[in-house]
């Protein structure tokens, strides 16, 4: 078997490191996005290659097995799961890479010489202290990816689970486990390193079931730069330089997409790392009005809406989860296609969290061929509304619902959202008043300029083609 120089090993993880930084900036726009996958694939490519004809590699059985294992589920996934399920599936991917990092500092700690870190009940101290801290990141990651997991796919509620002194009890199990940490590496016990493993399992669950309604989207790039850690944490314990970078990589751009999509929901990331926010009212607050009685509403059918658009100077839209769900982004933009032929300006307006996922629309109106130039950031199309003939909100509700600026009591509170109800008429395409992922109201669909357009909304595109066209 083809066994790599040490030196050629290096310089293959150094090609890997630079086009994993390449695949990061690439997949920073959807223009570049495509290389952006093609950088990360030979990148990953070249890793593993690097990795498998090691001469460290003893025998290539269990690694053939493994990877036509993982190869074959992992490809049996990626071909079944559909898009709007891909924040799940991200969790459950997370939670694996937090069980490998346990796996690999147990592996260590048991069997040492191997790792070249010690012998048994002499491990070196530096040694001890990445250990500890990959397996305490990685427990939080795999038990609070799990609860991430259930929760958005509605095996758990998913709603916020608190209880009285929930904040003093996290900081005390984190003081514990610090305290055990530095413990661990100066006395090597195996009986502290379980309770380590045990608290960072308790705490994992304790810090994601607070989470809830409209703030999950980040609580999964958190998970996704925890992961991120928990791999760095296998690289030191292995001595792995690329595996240290790649985690890097994934850790710090996961915490600065955390970051990013806090600023863009206007929350304290803190705030949402301790909890609490989002979904408390569903119940009560969703399907038309408190009492079960559907509010007064306006509703309208294809031809009213192609009418409406036809004579339109301005259309703004907005889509939303719903039109991931229906796959409308063709039909869609075929309807654009339309309009703009009898001259109607058409822009898209995309919200940083609508969809399910970070990017979630624009991946989607880009597979629709949606030229770049025509699809705008909440910041840059928010204050054309005003001036605006028509906003079509396909899809979409949570991303447009007022309450978000007036009602301190909603979880979806302070977050910015795209105030479609200043245009002078509101197309709303859904398929009944429901509310949305957070659970809330929208007091939208009931005001006097808004237009309801109840059906799916690929067939409602396709009726107002057909509308416009006849
Ligand atoms: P939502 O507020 O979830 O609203 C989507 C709407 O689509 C629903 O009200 C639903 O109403 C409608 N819908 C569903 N299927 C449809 C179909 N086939 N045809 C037409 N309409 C359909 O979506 P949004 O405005 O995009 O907001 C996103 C929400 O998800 C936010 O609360 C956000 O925090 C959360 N979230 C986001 C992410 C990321 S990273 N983007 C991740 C997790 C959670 P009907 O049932 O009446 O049709």
């Amino acid at each position: 078997m083809l066994e790599l120089s040490d030196t050629t090993i290096g310089l293959c993880y150094l090609v890997a490191s630079v086009l994993f930084i390449l695949s990061l900036k690439g997949l920073s726009s959807a223009k570049t996005s495509n290389a952006g996958s093609l950088y990360g694939i030979i990148g990953m490519a070249i890793a593993v290659g690097a990795t498998v004809f090691s001469p460290s590699v003893l025998s290539y059985t269990e690694i053939l097995a493994a990877l036509v294992a993982g190869g074959f589920v992992g490809t049996v996934i990626a071909l079944r799961i559909d898009m709007t399920a891909l924040p799940q599936l991200m969790a459950g991917f997370h939670s694996l890479v937090g069980l490998a990092a346990v796996f690999v500092a147990a592996a260590a700690f048991s069997n040492p010489e191997p790792f070249g870190i010690g012998s048994i009940g002499n491990i070196h101290t530096g040694s001890l202290v990445e250990m500890s801290l990959g397996i305490a990141i990685g427990a939080v990651t795999f038990t609070g990816s799990i609860i991430a997991f259930g929760k958005l796919q509605g095996f758990i509620s998913g709603k916020p689970v608190t209880y009285p002194l929930q904040h003093p009890l996290n900081a005390l199990l984190g003081a514990a486990m610090v305290g055990l940490i530095v413990s661990f590496a100066m006395t090597g016990s195996e009986t502290t390193l379980v309770a380590i493993t045990a608290i960072a399992l308790l705490l994992g669950i304790l810090l994601i079931i607070p989470i809830g309604g409209a703030d999950m989207p980040v609580i999964v790039s958190m998970l996704n730069s925890y992961s991120g850690w928990a791999a760095a944490g296998i690289g030191f314990t292995l001595n792995n330089h690329l595996l240290i970078i790649t985690g890097a990589l994934v850790g710090s751009s996961g915490a600065i997409l955390s970051y990013i999509m806090c600023k863009g929901m206007n929350r304290s990331f803190i705030n949402v790392l301790l909890g609490g926010f989002g979904g408390d009212d569903a119940a009560a607050s969703a399907g038309g009005s408190s009492s079960g009685e559907q509010k007064p509403h306006k509703a309208g059918s294809a031809e009213d809406a192609a009418f409406i658009l036809q004579n339109a100077e301005s259309v703004i839209i907005v889509p939303g989860y719903g039109m991931a769900v229906a796959q409308a982004q063709h039909a869609l933009r075929e309807m654009t296609d339309v309009l703009r032929e009898s001259g109607t300006k058409v822009r898209f307006a995309i919200h940083p969290v609508a969809g399910r996922m970070p990017g979630h629309m624009n991946v989607l109106l880009a597979e629709a061929n949606v030229p770049y130039e025509d699809v705008l950031e909440l910041e840059d199309i928010n204050r054309d509304f005003p001036t605006t003939d028509v906003a079509f909100v396909i899809g979409a509700n949570d991303v447009t619902n007022p309450l978000a600026k007036t009602d301190p009591a909603s979880p979806i509170y302070g977050m910015p959202i795209l105030d479609v109800e200043n245009a002078k008429t509101v197309l709303f395409v859904k398929r009944s008043l429901s509310p949305g992922y957070a659970g809330v109201d929208n007091e939208v669909f009931y005001r006097e300029n808004t237009m309801m357009l109840f059906g799916d909304a690929k067939k409602m595109c396709e009726d107002i083609i057909k509308a416009v066209e006849g």
